[in-house]
């Protein structure tokens, strides 16, 4: 699976890659260093925020981490390991904060927040339950890229975001299975004044 991530990720062409986390089951030295030799053998520039098994008991992990950024893309993006909403696949609470980061995310005209951890693909426009965000914001959620721990009967995936040559915003998910990962939803957004709209 990590070769066919590895080789599917090269076809795509990417600029960045972002991980949202996990990257460690247990935040060991050996998992870590094998994230970072997966990471690394992609051949871009990518960074990564810790997940909550990324963090030791004893130490607390406040900043990203990652090899480089790319060239600076026109686009605002937050990246965040706990979801920012509940995926239809999933019931659960979210992290306490929330409300008031995705508030101050809007404010400061974030485009796009990803987030991950359920192991569920997903994504929403977070105004439609969040009117006082007061703008079109799109919650992205990221599937597990190699994790065995899939769930809802979904196999594993990641989202590949692009800006169109019209304009436009695009996430393809691409799924793993039968051996090799493909294509398995798209979807469009246009930008307005307002936010992101679906196209
Ligand atoms: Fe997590």
């Amino acid at each position: 699976m990590v070769a066919g991530l590895l080789a599917d990720v090269a076809a795509q062409r990417v600029d960045q890659v972002l991980v949202s986390g996990d990257l460690t089951m247990r935040a060991r030295r050996a998992q870590f260093r094998a994230a970072r030799a997966l990471l690394d053998g992609l051949g871009v520039p990518w960074v990564s925020v810790p997940g909550n098994h990324d963090l030791p008991l004893d130490r607390v992990l406040t900043r990203g981490i990652g090899s480089a950024f790319a060239a600076p893309v026109p686009l605002k993006i937050l990246l965040v390991h706990h979801p920012v909403f509940v995926p239809a696949a999933r019931s659960h609470r979210l992290v306490r904060g929330v409300d008031r980061a995705l508030r101050a995310a809007a404010a400061a005209g974030v485009d796009v927040v990803l987030c991950g951890h359920d192991h569920v693909q997903g994504h929403v426009d977070l105004a439609l339950s969040r009117p006082d965000l007061g703008r079109h914001v799109l919650g992205i959620m990221a599937g597990t890229a190699t994790s065995r721990r899939v769930r809802a009967g979904e196999g594993q995936s990641y989202n590949v975001l692009s800006l169109t040559d019209a304009g436009r915003l695009r996430l393809e998910v691409r799924q793993f299975r039968d051996g090799r990962f493909a294509p398995l939803l798209a979807q469009e957004w246009t930008r307005a004044p307002e936010g992101w709209r679906e196209a």
